[in-house]
């Protein structure tokens, strides 16, 4: 009965030694969960660090500025009052010096910009004034106004009756005879004596001279013909004998330009 018993034993311990090692396997993954936990509390210090340095270097600069601009001064004027006195000097002069710069400079441009003004004898050829009282119908004067011939004509009612019919439409540069003039004084012809065409002088503003073919100016350079309100009909002119800016200054007294 006892040598039954004996080979029961070894049988039963085999099993509770393996069970050991497995339950070592299972306690293993908590060491290493414990060494990844670790990196936490090494990158905690690293960003706390640039918070506390930043205000710390900002602070310092604005705290020293007005005490070095302030110290010159008082040491000057405490310890060396004489060279103190100097430097007051030395402003003064510098302040008079840059005044009377400036009053030569305003000295000098003045009379430069006064240089570019028109002379007299230029301002006296901007406008002219014309006496209108000794220029009978029918008759031209021709004058002068800067520096280039002026014709003013005294129509007759015939003429102004021979501009009207003339229906404006039908001309190269059409005006009529009344936007030529001024209002009510379209008797008065004021027009440049210059051709429109190459810039000769036309004819028929003096007595016995040709008129053209309408009655008003006749230019022999190239046979540009005028007619009584100084308007192209006839030959090269492309434009109408140019009227000036003049303004009537009295019933006899026009001025032009
Ligand atoms: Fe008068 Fe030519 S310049 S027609």
């Amino acid at each position: 009965m006892a040598k039954k018993a004996e080979p029961k034993k070894p049988v039963a311990a085999k099993p509770k030694a393996a069970a050991k090692p497995a339950a070592a396997k299972a306690a293993a993954p908590k060491v290493v969960a414990a060494k990844v936990a670790a990196p936490k509390a090494v990158a905690a210090p690293a960003k706390a660090a640039p918070v506390r340095a930043a205000p710390l270097k900002k602070a310092a600069p604005v705290a020293a500025a007005p005490v070095q601009t302030a110290a010159p001064e008082t040491v000057v004027k405490a310890v060396m009052p004489e060279a103190h006195e100097g430097v007051r000097r030395r402003d003064f002069i510098n302040v008079a010096a840059a005044s009377f710069a400036g009053v030569g400079a305003v000295a000098i441009v003045i009379p430069l910009i006064n240089q570019m003004n028109p002379s007299a004898d230029v301002l006296a050829d901007a406008s002219t004034e014309i006496d209108l009282s000794q220029i009978q119908p029918g008759q031209t004067i021709k004058t002068i106004f800067r520096k280039q011939p002026l014709f003013v004509r005294h129509l007759t009612p015939a003429e102004i009756v021979a501009a009207d019919k003339t229906p404006a439409e039908t001309l190269r540069d059409p005006q009529t005879l009344e936007q030529r003039t001024q209002p009510g004084k379209t008797q008065w012809l004021i027009t440049m004596g210059v051709c429109t065409h190459l810039g000769c002088v036309p004819m028929g503003a003096a007595q016995g001279e040709v008129k053209g073919e309408f009655g008003g100016y006749f230019c022999p350079c190239h046979g540009s013909h005028y007619d009584t309100a100084g308007r192209i009909r006839k030959g090269p002119a492309p434009t109408n004998l140019m009227v000036p800016e003049y303004t009537f200054i009295s019933d006899t007294v026009v001025q032009v330009g």
